[in-house]
């Protein structure tokens, strides 16, 4: 996933940038350029998220118009995104007025507006905010782009994919299959660590992460995690896990007040965006991890686990496969705050 990513930028990026115009290359763009037209919308665009994210679907040839919407300062990065030698048209928008705008015709909305977390906050301390926004903007895409897939990394992502959920129900336009919250970071960190651990090539490493996204409620399942290491003991398993779970307060910590992860959330966005345009294209058995609709675990009414995706977006969500003793204490830990945070969700956009 994440190699592909980058070998189709930088193929896209070897052939504007080629001096040569021989019909081998003709021919190659011809067939870039015939990939079918793809709006991607970023709401939040000019954040510390939202600004590498634009760069990274800049570099991204499946986007044939990429939309960039904050309630400041998109004309700037709009403007400076837009000189970068790629297939998409680049527009900045800017303010409540100009967000139909940004959404009309939108395949795929990456949502990442919001406030980040300062030194010992949790995710659910960013819920009186970034509640609001997040209604807000999901209000304006039932509005003007009711078909879309909605990517969510607004925090706390327990609670903003729920929100999400009510105001599409409320519009009338929810499609479970259409909405998901990204957890794609969990999964970059535990295949980072893993591979650090295990001593197994990175780019090979492959870890689900289920659950939800804060804390105790991300639960990777290293038992499952690929290539197989025999060199791991139970105290290694427990401290990758703890690592995964940490893993976006280790970064607030380093960047002491100045923010949360920024870099790697945009990296991980581009990578669960990708897999979107994919499916949405009709390549087939892509399957990603996502905070989606779910009933795999009784109770808990949207789930992190492995989804396939497909055309209209959530084709199938997959189970959770064999889990060791540990991991099934995990899953009973995480429970309950994992209910209160979709709870707290669906109530805050139901009763506002
Ligand atoms: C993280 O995990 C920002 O929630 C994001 O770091």
């Amino acid at each position: 996933m994440k190699a592909s990513l980058f070998r189709s930028a930088e193929t896209a990026l070897r052939r504007v940038s080629s001096p040569s115009a021989s019909s081998h290359l003709l021919r190659r763009s011809y067939c870039v350029e015939s990939k079918p037209e793809r709006k991607v919308a970023v709401l939040g665009a000019a954040g510390g998220i939202g600004q590498p994210l634009a760069l990274l679907m800049k570099l991204n040839p499946l986007v044939s118009s990429l939309s960039l919407y904050d309630i400041a300062g998109t004309p700037g990065v709009a403007a400076d995104v837009s000189h970068i030698n790629t297939r998409s048209q680049v527009a900045g928008y800017m303010g409540d007025d100009q967000l139909g705008q940004a959404l009309e015709g939108a395949d795929l909305v990456i949502i990442p507006a919001g406030v980040p977390r300062k030194p010992g906050m949790t995710r659910d301390d960013l819920f009186n905010i970034n509640a609001g926004i997040v209604k807000s903007l999901c209000t304006a895409i039932a509005k003007y782009c009711p078909n879309a897939l909605v990517n969510m990394i607004s925090n706390p992502v327990n609670s903003t994919v729920p929100i999400a959920a009510e105001v599409f129900k409320k519009a009338g336009t929810y499609d479970e299959k259409k909405l998901f919250g990204v957890t794609t970071l969990d999964v970059v960190r535990a295949k980072t660590f893993y591979a650090g651990k295990a001593k197994v090539p990175v780019a090979e490493a492959n870890v689900p992460v289920v659950g939800g996204h804060a804390g105790i409620t991300i639960l990777p399942l290293f038992s499952q995690a690929t290539p197989k290491s025999n060199n791991l003991s139970d105290e290694d398993i427990v401290a990758l896990t703890k690592r995964t779970q940490d893993g976006g307060t280790e970064v607030v910590e380093a960047k002491a007040g100045k923010g949360s992860a920024t870099l790697s959330m945009a990296y991980a966005g581009a990578v669960f965006a990708d897999a979107c345009l994919k499916v949405l294209n009709g390549v087939p058995d892509v399957v990603e991890c996502s905070f989606v609709q779910s009933t795999i675990v009784p109770d808990l009414p949207y789930f992190a686990s492995k989804v396939k995706l497909g055309k209209n977006g959530v084709e199938e969500v997959l189970g959770l496969g064999p889990l060791s003793d540990y991991e099934k204490q995990g899953l009973e830990s995480l429970k309950h705050e994992l209910k209160a945070s979709i709870e707290k969700g669906i109530k805050f956009a139901t009763q506002s």
